[in-house]
């Protein structure tokens, strides 16, 4: 499910999705900015239903000492979520880091995002530090 998507798919993914995340992830971020990021720096994960994306992950893997592997952003169209597929985008995320030879990867995560919190610990996630709203999980893989 390693995929190469051009800035528009992953724009209108993530705009479609954004009120999956409180706040909206365009309050967060800028969203043309962001994606031009993502398009061109990120490695991308996608699961399709027939031709659509329903779950998209990017992740940085060019740290040149390959110590830290980061994951920048995962979401699951509500319409799917629930079966799978946020545990399957991670576990990709997280084999192709350690093929290549990281030795950790990091997330950042809102506090109160109970759902993203339960998922990344059940994969042996554990936090490396925690602000007022958020915190960053950390895996080491070797
Ligand atoms: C977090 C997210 C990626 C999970 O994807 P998903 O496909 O819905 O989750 P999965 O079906 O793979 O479930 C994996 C685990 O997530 C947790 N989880 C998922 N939905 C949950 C729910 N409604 N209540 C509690 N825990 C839940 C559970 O720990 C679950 O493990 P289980 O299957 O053993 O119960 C998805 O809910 C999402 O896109 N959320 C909005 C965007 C977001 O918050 N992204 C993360 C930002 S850091």
């Amino acid at each position: 499910m390693i995929a190469k998507l051009k800035e528009s798919e992953i724009y209108e993914f993530i705009y479609k999705n954004r009120y999956v995340f409180s706040p909206p992830f365009d309050q967060k971020v800028n969203l043309s900015q962001y994606t031009a990021k993502l398009a061109k720096f990120a490695v991308h994960f996608a699961i399709y239903n027939e031709n659509e994306i329903i779950a998209f992950a990017a992740s940085y893997l060019n740290d040149k000492n390959k110590e830290l592997a980061y994951i920048s952003f995962i979401c699951v169209d509500s319409r799917f979520s629930g079966k799978g597929y946020g545990r399957n985008l991670l576990n990709e995320v997280i084999i192709t880091a350690s093929d290549r030879g990281f030795k950790k990867v990091q997330l950042e995560v809102d506090n109160r995002n109970k759902n993203a919190l339960g998922l990344y610990y059940s994969l042996g996630f554990t936090d490396a530090s925690e602000s007022q709203t958020s915190k960053i999980l950390s895996l080491n893989l070797q």
